[in-house]
């Protein structure tokens, strides 16, 4: 396709860094993500994933100094719900499912953080159309959360996300408990939403998920990327099999 390198970018972050303390958590990480592109990232545990997820979104802290464009407006200064509302979501690598809420009401949560739904009964349509895009089953909306399997709360922690119609999705080790059919099932709805033309950033465990659905693969160590480009060579980068195994390759 002729393309420039920049055309389509919905999502450009340059220079986040976030500090606790002595320990640099994210350091100086820049990456940059097109509608209908998906983003992987890898890292062992502790090198920064999550943190440079909270940085962005701003939840609950926000950077030490980076800049965040999204549709090439800067946002970084902006709070949670107004970038959620210019088309920023995110899942949480720890369940954030209201357990005692159906999973319906769960995504009206996310619909009433907008102002899409206008009504009672918008809001429960938006909700209801959330969840059909993920693959929620239509008998089981009003289902409590906590009566359902740990794949389903997933998929409603998405819808949620979806809920806000958002032009990019940040996925934090979506893949996390799950059986080997239920990450296949995971596979095909992510891919699915890059279909309908999200930019998709995905921190994930499971390597074989990442460079099976990433077009490019971002890996952390320490806060730092050490690797940034095709899935299967950023694999086979020696740098990056170091970090993970921590011995030389
Ligand atoms: N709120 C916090 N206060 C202090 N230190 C923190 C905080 N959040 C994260 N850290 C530290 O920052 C570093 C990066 O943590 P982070 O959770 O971003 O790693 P990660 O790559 O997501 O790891 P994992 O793969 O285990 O989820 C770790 O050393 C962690 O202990
Ligand atoms: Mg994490």
């Amino acid at each position: 396709m002729n393309r420039t390198p920049s055309e389509d970018v919905i999502l450009a972050v340059s220079g986040m860094t976030k500090s606790f303390g002595a320990l640099r958590a994210v350091d100086d990480v820049s990456f940059a993500v097109r509608a209908g592109e998906i983003l992987g990232v890898a890292g062992p545990n502790g090198s920064g994933k999550s943190t440079l997820f909270n940085a962005i979104t701003r939840i609950p802290f926000g950077p030490d100094a980076g800049t965040v464009l999204l549709a090439g407006e800067q946002v970084q200064d902006l709070p949670p719900h107004a970038l959620a509302a210019r088309g920023l979501a995110r899942t949480f690598q720890r369940e954030t499912v209201f357990q005692t809420l159906s999973a319906v009401d769960n995504v009206i949560v996310a619909v009433e953080q907008t102002n899409r739904g206008k009504s009672m009964r918008g809001n429960v349509l938006l909700a209801e159309q959330a969840l059909d895009i993920v693959g929620f089953p239509a008998t089981l909306h009003n289902w409590k959360a906590s009566a359902l399997p740990v794949f389903l709360r997933k998929l409603v922690m998405i819808a949620g996300a979806m809920a806000l119609d958002p032009k990019v999705l940040l996925l934090d080790e979506p893949a996390s408990s799950l059986t080997p059919d239920e990450i296949d099932r995971l596979r095909a709805l992510i891919l699915h939403l890059r279909e309908m033309g999200l930019a998709i950033v995905l921190i994930e465990h499971v390597l074989e998920l990442l460079t099976h659905v990433s077009d490019r693969l971002m890996v952390l160590d320490q806060g730092r990327v050490i690797a940034l480009g095709d899935p299967v060579e950023v694999v086979r980068n020696p740098q990056v099999i170091e970090a993970y195994l921590g011995v030389a390759a």
